[in-house]
């Protein structure tokens, strides 16, 4: 197998996910600002290192995704992230993207940047030690919204960005995000996910990137956050089995579902009821804020509290895990948080 193949593997292997710690410096100063922490880079290491050090991580997560600072950044005890994330048997990650900027002539649109100098960067990310990066793309459901002009400058960009990230020997982690924003249907999200997916395909195979080296990081398909209409774990389960199986080929080494925005439980429901249905690809998690939010929440800034803070992120981590494995129920869910 080649080497992209195997690192592709070990991310989505069976009963683990993926820990999306790489919220730009400006996201995260304002979550821990919301958390009451001051939002220092000292704080901000404090927090990841927080993350990492959780004991047993890893057997429910294969690898973490920093930000450019972190990567840079030591632990209290004096390791480089890097290093500790590889000591602690994880696979260190790096987001590359530089963030959403309006599309021209398009209105209300965005496409993500990063593609200047990134050739250079990945080869300093690839000696510092990283393994895969992420680049995420962000299409919104409007009215006329998402137009074709903003799926493809965003398809074409991720594929760039793919390409390079073989050419320096890192997997790629694509995630094209459509947005729960708005109040649009269940089966509205299915056919856009779909469109933005076949044409990030396209992409992907213009770009001769080879898809068993890749990770997809797509949003599951839901109704809008404002959407009258409910669904339950099964329909949403259904409706993005059927909305990826159309378009994505079966070569393609893993998908690894992001969160956004939903509440850690429902997603953790929702990736159980992904997996009691029968896909082409191994399907795990790739969670930011639903494996997160509780542990910052339990922290709170407190070096007295980091116990409780990695007590809430190894529930998740358990709960997730589970779902993966066919064991997760809201029995589990009840659990009490250990320390
Ligand atoms: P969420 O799970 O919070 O959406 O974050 C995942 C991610 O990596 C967004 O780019």
């Amino acid at each position: 197998m080649p080497a992209l193949a195997v690192t592709a593997a070990e991310m989505v292997a069976t009963g683990k996910g993926i820990l999306a710690a790489d919220e730009s410096v400006g996201t995260m100063s304002s979550r821990l600002e919301n958390a009451g922490v001051e939002p220092t880079a000292d704080n901000r290491a404090a927090y990841r290192a927080l993350l990492l050090t959780t004991p047993d991580l890893s057997d429910g997560v294969s690898g973490v995704i920093y930000c450019d600072e972190t990567l840079r950044q030591r632990l209290p005890d004096g390791r480089p992230f890097v290093e500790a994330t590889v000591q602690s048997g994880l696979l260190p990650g790096i987001k590359v993207d530089m963030g959403t900027k309006p599309l021209a002539g398009a209105d209300d649109e965005t496409v993500t940047e990063g593609l200047d100098g990134l050739r250079d960067r990945l080869a300093e990310y690839a000696t510092m030690g990283a393994r895969f990066a992420k680049w995420r793309a962000v299409i919104r459901i409007d009215e006329g919204k998402p137009t074709h002009q903003a799926i493809r400058a965003n398809a074409h960009a991720l594929a760039r960005y793919a390409a390079l990230c073989q050419e320096a020997g890192i997997v790629p982690i694509v995630e094209p995000e459509v947005l729960m924003d708005g109040a649009h249907s269940l089966d509205r999200c299915a056919v856009v996910t779909s469109v933005v997916l076949l044409e990030v395909m396209g992409e992907l195979r213009d770009s001769g990137v080879e898809l068993d080296g890749i990770v997809l990081k797509p949003n599951m398909v839901l109704p809008g956050q404002d959407c009258p209409d409910g669904a339950s774990s099964g329909d949403i389960a259904a409706a993005t089995l059927q909305a990826l199986s159309t378009v994505v080929p079966a070569d393609v080494a893993g998908i690894a579902f992001l969160s956004g925005g939903q509440g850690s439980v429902l997603a953790t429901e929702r990736l159980a009821a992904l997996r009691r249905l029968d896909a082409p690809w191994p399907l795990t998690f790739s969670f930011g804020r639903a494996l997160v939010d509780d542990a910052l929440a339990a922290w709170r800034g407190d070096s007295e509290r980091v116990g409780d803070g990695q007590a809430a992120l190894a529930h998740r981590v358990r709960c997730n895990s589970a779902a993966l494995s066919g064991g997760y129920s809201a029995l589990l869910e009840r659990e009490t948080v250990s320390r």
